[in-house]
């Protein structure tokens, strides 16, 4: 019996077990109840009483050899599948990208709580529009450059009935005469900013894309005057660009504003002395503005001679551009991470 816990001892001390299976099959033949070891403390029971100290020693250095190899190896096994745990906890955690917000979507919230502070409030309108709305209302003469198929992208088009397209809204001045239309008793003053996208048929380059946004705005009261539309830009663009900016009209003309006008503030690359963005001028166009057309006013229903008003609509990415230098319009519809990602965190 000797001899057959010293094959058993050597086995054991052999024995691999590095996989579960063998680890396994390790319990089943060694150390289980009906195993090898079992089977010896069985024999035990016949063994004469002078061998029993040698031989009953010997089977105990056995059974705990085994035990203890069986423990071990299933231990390793655990610990292998376990995650390491991180060898320094105070190490910071990796980064967690969590999202930004678009830069465009930031200065359209910007400026249009510019206005918001001072009592406009916000108005929406359909980017599929009628020839009404975009064109006609705001009094574009039926052979208008404006109508042409190379700006317009159309949806619809009569050939022999332009009063029947519909087309993609070519800027958000629609939004104006749906507001009009809607609020024309005048019970309140008409105080509203409009943004939106706009589309125009452009090929697309750093400089123009065949979809931008802008933001509209408009005035209707009693008595409103070019001197109050000037007061509320110097207001904006202020507030927009921190300080006391520089700013200028230069007389313009739109169909639907008379006087009309184009403001540019003092560049805010170069801060006046001339650089690429403002063409070394030294001044950068921010947007078109004028006192409502009295043609408006009546396409929509209001008395030009009870009310009056001033409009304006500004492109954003422009805007944009200003604020956060971005070189080329392609990047703002690319969903490149590497452009976005530089306005995490802002607000
Ligand atoms: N709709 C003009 C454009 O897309 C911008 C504009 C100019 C809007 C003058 C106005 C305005 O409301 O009064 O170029």
């Amino acid at each position: 019996m000797l001899n057959d816990i010293q094959r058993l001892m050597a086995e054991v001390q052999a024995a691999a077990l590095s996989t579960r299976e063998e680890v396994d099959q390790y319990h089943r033949t060694y150390t289980a109840k009906k195993g090898a070891i079992q089977a010896l403390f069985d024999q035990f029971k016949q063994v004469a009483p002078e061998q029993r100290r040698e031989i009953g020693k010997a089977l105990n250095e056995l059974k705990t050899l085994a035990e203890a190899r069986l423990q071990e190896a299933s231990h390793a096994l655990e610990q292998a599948r376990e995650v390491p745990a991180p060898t320094d906890l105070s190490r910071p955690g990796l980064p967690h990208w969590q999202g930004s917000r678009h830069p465009l979507s930031l200065v359209t919230e910007r400026v249009v709580n510019i206005f918001q502070r001072v009592g406009f409030s916000v108005d929406e309108g359909p980017e599929v529009e009628t020839d009404w709305y975009n064109f006609t209302a705001l009094n574009f003469e039926a052979n208008h450059p404006a109508r042409d198929m190379q700006d317009t992208f159309f949806v619809r088009r009569d050939a022999n009935d332009y009063t029947q397209d519909l087309l993609l809204r070519t800027h958000t001045s629609n939004v104006q005469i749906r507001a009009m239309e809607r609020m024309k008793d005048m019970k309140q003053p008409i105080r509203l900013v409009m943004p939106g996208r706009v589309y125009r048929n452009e090929a697309i380059s750093a400089r123009a894309h065949c979809f931008f946004h802008q933001i509209e705005g408009l005035v209707i009261d009693k008595g409103v005057s070019y001197a109050d539309l000037k007061l509320m830009l110097q207001y904006f663009v202020d507030n927009l660009f921190g300080g006391n900016i520089p700013v200028r009209l230069r007389p313009s003309y739109f169909p639907f504003t008379e006087i009309s006008a184009e403001v540019d503030v003092q560049c805010r690359v170069c801060g006046g002395d001339g650089c690429q963005l403002c063409k070394h001028t030294g001044w950068v166009e921010i947007l078109g503005c004028g006192m409502v057309d009295p043609n408006v006013l009546a396409n929509c229903g209001i008395d030009p001679e009870g009310y009056s008003g001033y409009a304006f609509g500004m492109g954003v990415e422009r805007i944009a551009q200003l604020l956060y230098r971005v070189p080329d319009l392609r990047l703002y519809s690319q969903n490149d991470y590497r452009f976005l990602a530089q306005f995490q965190g802002w607000h």
